[in-house]
C-alpha cells in the first residue's frame, strides 16, 4: 500500500529523532512491500525563524492532506525566558491540535522489564504497570476565553471551558478502549471545585451507560496525582481534561524510567499526529545523544492508529524491545556505556531487516 506521511521535525533534537524513525519506517516498507513518502514541513521555532508563523499555511495543508503526520518537537529556551514574545513556538502545536481537530491524546505507559530498574520507583511499585492515559487536548483552560490581561497589567486571567460534546466523544473513546482492556475506566476531575469537572462528571456517568460491562470510577485529580506514585498498578485507562492530561502524563512518564521512551498519538476529526512525549531538550540538540526510542515508538502506534498496519507495528515495537534487552540504549538509560542516537535507530534497522 501507499501512505503519505507528512513529517514534521521541528526544533531541538526533533530532527536528529525523526532521522531515526525514517530509517525504521523505510525499512518496513521494504520488508513489507509498502511505500511510505515522506514530505517535510516547518513547525515551531524554526518555523518563526524561516516564516514568523510557528504553523505556516503551508504546513497545515501538508498535514490535511497527509495520511498521517510525524511529529519531533517543539520549543526554544530563546521563548521560555521571554514572556512577552509576540509569537512563540507552543502556538504551532496548539494551532494544528486545533486546526486538525486533535480532540484525544493518547499516552500508553507500560514498562519494560529490562529497565524496572531505572524507574525512580520501587520495582514491586512499578512492575506490570500498564496505564492508558486518554488526555482531551483541544478544550479547557487551554483554549478557553476571555485570556489575557486587565488593561493596566495587573491582573491576568485564563478561562476553562467545556462542552457536554466535547466531553462525550473523548468520554466516548476512553470507553472504547477499556472494553479492549480490563474494562476498568477512571475519570480524574476536580469536581468539588470546578463547574466543568462537574459537567466532566455528570457527562462521562452518561457515556458510561452504554458499556454495560464498563466499570468507571472517579477521582480528584489531587488523589490521583498521589495514587500514581503510590500504587500506579490500580490504574488501567485514565481519561481527563487537558491541562490535569498534561500535568499527570509527564508525571506518569517517568514511571517507566525515562520519559525519552514514551509515545503519543493525537486523534481526532482530521489526520492524526504521532509524537514522543517529550520535548525538545535544547541541551542534547546536535549532539546525537537524545533517546529516540519514544519517536520510534509513536511510528509503531502509527501504523497501528493510521494505516492499521497490525504486524508492522508489532514488529517495531519487538524491535525496541530487542535493543533494550541488548542495552543499546542512549545515556538517559546507560550512562556508562551509551550508544548514541544514530546507533540506536541503526540497531533496529538492521533487526527489523533480519528478522
Ligand atoms: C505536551 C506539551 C505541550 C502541552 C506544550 C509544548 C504546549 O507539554 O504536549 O504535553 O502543554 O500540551
Ligand atoms: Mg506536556
Amino acid at each position: 500500500m501507499d501512505f503519505k506521511i507528512a513529517v514534521l521535525p521541528g526544533d531541538g533534537i526533533g530532527p536528529e529523532i525523526i532521522d531515526q524513525a525514517k530509517k525504521v519506517i523505510i525499512v518496513v516498507g521494504k520488508k513489507y512491500n509498502h511505500k511510505f513518502n515522506f514530505t517535510h514541513g516547518l513547525v515551531g521555532a524554526i518555523a518563526i525563524d524561516k516564516t514568523g508563523n510557528p504553523l505556516p499555511a503551508e504546513t497545515l495543508e501538508l498535514c490535511k492532506s497527509s495520511d498521517a503526520v510525524l511529529f519531533g518537537a517543539i520549543g526554544d529556551p530563546k521563548y521560555d525566558n521571554n514572556p512577552s514574545a509576540k509569537v512563540r513556538p507552543e502556538q504551532g502545536l496548539l494551532a494544528m491540535r486545533k486546526e486538525l481537530g486533535l480532540y484525544a491524546n493518547v499516552r500508553p505507559v507500560t514498562t519494560f522489564p529490562a529497565l524496572i530498574d531505572k524507574s525512580p520507583l520501587k520495582r514491586e511499585i512499578v512492575q506490570g504497570v500498564d496505564i492508558m492515559m486518554i488526555r482531551e487536548l483541544t478544550g479547557g483552560i487551554y483554549f478557553g476565553k476571555p485570556q489575557g490581561r486587565s488593561e493596566d497589567g495587573n491582573t491576568a486571567y485564563d478561562t476553562s471551558v467545556y462542552s457536554r460534546y466535547e466531553i462525550e466523544r473523548v468520554v466516548k473513546l476512553a470507553c472504547e478502549y477499556a472494553m479492549t482492556r480490563s474494562k476498568k475506566l477512571t475519570v480524574v476531575d476536580k469536581a468539588n471545585v470546578l463547574a466543568t469537572s462537574r459537567l466532566w462528571r455528570e457527562t462521562a456517568l452518561l457515556v458510561a451507560r452504554g458499556y454495560k460491562e464498563l466499570t468507571i470510577d472517579f477521582m480528584f485529580v489531587d488523589n490521583a496525582a498521589m495514587q500514581l506514585i503510590q500504587n500506579p498498578g490500580r490504574f488501567d485507562v485514565i481519561v481527563t481534561e487537558n491541562m490535569f492530561g498534561d500535568i499527570l502524563s509527564d508525571e506518569a512518564s517517568v514511571l517507566t524510567g525515562s520519559l525519552g521512551l514514551l509515545p503519543s498519538a493525537s486523534i481526532g476529526l482530521s489526520t492524526s499526529v504521532f509524537e514522543p512525549i517529550h520535548g525538545s531538550y535544547p541541551q542534547a540538540a546536535g549532539k546525537n545523544i537524545a533517546n529516540p526510542l519514544g519517536t520510534i515508538l509513536s511510528v509503531s502506534m502509527m501504523f497501528d492508529l493510521a494505516f492499521n498496519l497490525k504486524t508492522e507495528a508489532e514488529t517495531v515495537r519487538t524491535a525496541v524491545e530487542k535493543s533494550i534487552e541488548a542495552e543499546i540504549v542512549t545515556e538517559d538509560l546507560n550512562r556508562t556505556h551509551p550508544k548514541s542516537t544514530s546507533q540506536v535507530g541503526d540497531w533496529i534497522t538492521e533487526y527489523i531487516k533480519k528478522i
